[in-house]
Parts: C-alpha cells; structure tokens; sequence
C-alpha cells in the first residue's frame, strides 16, 4: 500500500511563482497534507520534487520495483515535451494520475499538449492544490 507522488520542475518555488495562477501553499504544505490524508487511510507515501528530468525518471523506475501501487504525477513543463518520462512511465505497471495545478486548457497552446496524458489513467488540471487531493482519493478508493 505505497504511493510516489512526484512534481516536476519549478514546483519547489510553490507558494512564491506566480501565485495567482499557482496559489499561495507551498510543496512542503501540500505534501503534509497528502501525507496525513494517506496515513489516516493507512497508506505509505512517498513525495518528491525534481528539477530534473532524469531524477523524475529514476523514481519512476524505483516505483516498478518497490511495490509502488500508483504514481501521481505533476510533471511541470516536462509535461509538454518529455517522451523519457512518458516512456519510464510506461513501463511502470501500476495506476498513474497527472494532475496540474493550473488550467493548462485555458492558457497557451503549448501547454495543451501532454505526453504524460498518453499514459495517465486520469487527469486533474485546474483545482489548485486540490486537485493532488482528488488524486489520492481516487487511486486510494480503486485500491481499497
Ligand atoms: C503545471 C502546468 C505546466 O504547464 C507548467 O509548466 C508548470 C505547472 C501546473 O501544475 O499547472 O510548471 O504543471
């Protein structure tokens, strides 16, 4: 009962970039309050930030062999151009979910282009923070 949940690039200036398309918490609230979110239901989480695309790649293939039952992943702007993390993904056998904190329909077209979501088994874009709490539910409930 394992879950990874791993952000991408620039997510560690959460709470200070852009705040009004990115919101005010910070990763390290976020990440507590998944933290607590997955205990309450008994789970063992694991959350981690990169700014780089093969330190994201390499905890996606740690998650093949660690018992890891879902990936949740926010790639940040490798969302947009990385087939390395759409391929480790793929091999990844367990449920993935990509989420985005922004709306990334309502904002440049280049942004509307996902890699991840050929793999992804459900996407959030839109609900702030609120959205990596969606996710946990959802790959927690499908696990139960
Ligand atoms: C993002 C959207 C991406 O387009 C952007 O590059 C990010 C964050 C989001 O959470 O809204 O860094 O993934």
């Amino acid at each position: 009962k394992k879950i990874l949940v791993l952000h991408g690039p620039n997510l560690n200036l959460l709470g200070t970039r852009q705040p009004e398309i990115y919101g005010h918490e910070t990763l390290e609230d976020i990440n507590h309050g998944l933290f607590e979110q997955a205990a309450l239901s008994g789970w063992e989480i694991a959350c981690r930030q990169s700014n780089h695309e093969g330190e994201l790649i390499d905890w996606i293939q740690g998650a093949r062999l660690d018992g890891t039952a879902a990936i949740i992943i926010n790639p940040a702007a490798y969302t947009h151009t990385s087939v390395a993390i759409l391929d480790a993904l793929n091999a990844f056998e367990g449920r993935v979910i990509e989420v985005h904190l922004s709306n990334v329909h309502q904002r440049e077209s280049f942004r509307h282009r996902s890699y991840v979501s050929l793999r992804a088994d459900g996407v959030i874009a839109g609900l702030g923070s609120q959205g990596y709490r969606a996710a946990l539910d959802a790959v927690m409930a499908a696990e139960r």
